[in-house]
């Protein structure tokens, strides 16, 4: 069982939200001791999960989580919209699949950078997406 040891919540609104949330990820990514590559790679998985909060879900909020499995170290995230939700999420993993003018990779792009990835949604109600990558 993970345990945290470190929490923050920010709101993730606007693109102005998004850069801040890229900071924070970075900052913690590096207190829990990930290489630079690995830093990269969440923030980048990050970045697009908050990007398609502010355009897909009306804007909502990042848990952010310093984790400890026994004496392993990681980083979770926990985006939060209310927003209209997902239909079909498999389909909207999907390489390509998008119903902006994106190219739909977010979130096929960002599963395969962390470690442990899951979506909750519920048309109508919105989406809840937690990304979490072990050092
Ligand atoms: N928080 C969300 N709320 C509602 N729908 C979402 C949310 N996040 C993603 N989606 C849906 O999933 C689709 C795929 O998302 P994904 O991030 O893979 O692609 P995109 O945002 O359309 O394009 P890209 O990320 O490549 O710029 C989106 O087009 C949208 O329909
Ligand atoms: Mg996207």
């Amino acid at each position: 069982m993970a345990l945290a040891t470190s929490v923050d919540v920010f709101p993730v609104r606007a693109e102005t939200d998004v850069v801040l949330v890229r900071q924070t990820v970075r900052t913690w990514s590096i207190q829990q001791g990930f290489s630079l590559v690995d830093q990269t790679k969440m923030v980048t998985a990050a970045s697009e999960i908050a990007r398609n909060t502010v355009i897909y879900g009306g804007g909502g909020t990042l848990r952010i989580e310093a984790v400890l499995d026994g004496t392993r170290r990681g980083l979770r995230l926990i985006f939060e919209d209310q927003g209209p939700g997902i239909e079909d999420v498999d389909l909207a993993l999907r390489d390509g699949y998008t119903t902006g003018t994106g190219l739909g990779m977010g979130l096929g792009g960002a599963r395969r950078l962390v470690s442990e990835f899951s979506i909750e949604s519920k048309p109508g109600q919105g989406t809840k997406i937690t990304l979490t990558r072990w050092k």
